[in-house]
């Protein structure tokens, strides 16, 4: 039995999320897929781009190559299942698209996905939205502070508002444009970029009116959205990026790509942390923003590009 959680693009309001400020992120096609085989010791198998590992949950044992922190999502996965839905005894074998910490919700999507396999290994079903509630909570349990935001995207799909406290989501009800995403190296993970944000804003009570305002872009961009006008969006994506900038999460790569696309796009911006990672592009002219993307891949980028949307 195989199950498959999409990653997400964040539209509008990542890290103001965080703050109480509603956001728009759609799940895409690419994403996390588990498999669940009832029996044995609990065992967790990755490949790459993961880590290409074999984890012993029970006894804490490792063995393979390039583990980095993404055991901490496992364990927090399935503590939170076993709370659930009682004991398993299974081997889970995990594969995804991207690797993690890029800015897509790898991280939630790999919580979200076991979750879901562990379930229906058990003979659960449990709902979209009560695996949004506990995706969340593996991601409290290993960050520290996160939004609602991926996690209810990679479990209900679609092109979401979701507002973090009290949680909600709703689906826009209009059609996910066209888009790409450029993967550029990120510096640093979800976490570290999440708490510099955090430190920042203790430290500059000045930055408070730059979270209202990305809540402020949210509610516009919503408008623009429903009533399809890329044009819009795409200026509000722009000037999400430059607030986002204010924060201290939009480097000079992201800022030198946007602007080597400008003429061909509507607008752009990264999605998620930031400082490298994924950049979200909404072109004008898609054909010419691809040959684009291709050469600065070439040149100097070194990065995959994802396709998306109508
Ligand atoms: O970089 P990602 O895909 O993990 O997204 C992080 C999004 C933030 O708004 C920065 C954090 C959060 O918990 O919502």
């Amino acid at each position: 039995m195989k199950v498959f959680a999409p990653c997400v693009v964040k539209f509008f309001g990542e890290h103001a999320v965080v703050y109480g400020k509603p956001a728009i992120a759609a799940a895409i096609d690419k994403g996390v897929y588990v498999e669940c085989e009832e029996g044995g010791e609990l065992r967790v198998e990755t490949v790459a781009p993961l880590s290409e590992a074999v984890y012993y949950p029970e006894r804490g044992r490792v063995e393979g190559v390039g583990v980095g922190r993404f055991f901490a999502y496992v364990d927090a996965a399935l503590e939170v299942a076993r709370e659930r839905w009682g004991d398993l005894r299974a081997t889970f074998k995990i594969k995804s698209d991207f690797p993690p910490s890029v800015g897509l919700a790898t991280s939630a999507a790999v919580s979200v996905a076991l979750l879901k396999a562990y379930s229906q290994c058990v003979g659960a079903r449990p709902s979209p939205e009560e695996l949004a509630r506990l995706g969340h909570s593996v991601e409290l349990k290993v960050q520290g502070i996160a939004s609602p935001m991926d996690t209810a995207v990679s479990a209900m799909g679609g092109l979401l508002k979701i507002w973090p406290s009290p949680f909600r989501a709703e689906q826009i009800g209009a059609e996910l444009p066209q888009f790409y995403v450029l993967l550029l190296p990120r510096r640093g993970t979800t976490g570290e970029i999440v708490a510099d944000v955090r430190a920042k804003l203790q430290r500059r009570p000045s930055l408070k009116a730059v979270v209202e305002a990305i809540g402020e872009v949210v509610e516009e961009a919503h408008k623009c959205l429903v009533a399809g006008d890329l044009a819009c969006v795409g200026e509000l994506m722009e000037i999400n990026n430059w607030l986002l900038g204010a924060l201290g999460v939009v480097d000079s790569r992201v800022v030198q790509a946007l602007e080597i696309l400008r003429p061909f796009v509507y607008g752009g911006k990264i999605s998620g942390a930031g400082r490298g990672g994924a950049v979200l592009i909404l072109p004008r002219d898609g054909d010419a923003v691809e040959k684009i993307l291709t050469a600065m891949n070439y040149a100097y980028y070194k990065v995959s590009i994802y396709r998306g949307g109508a």
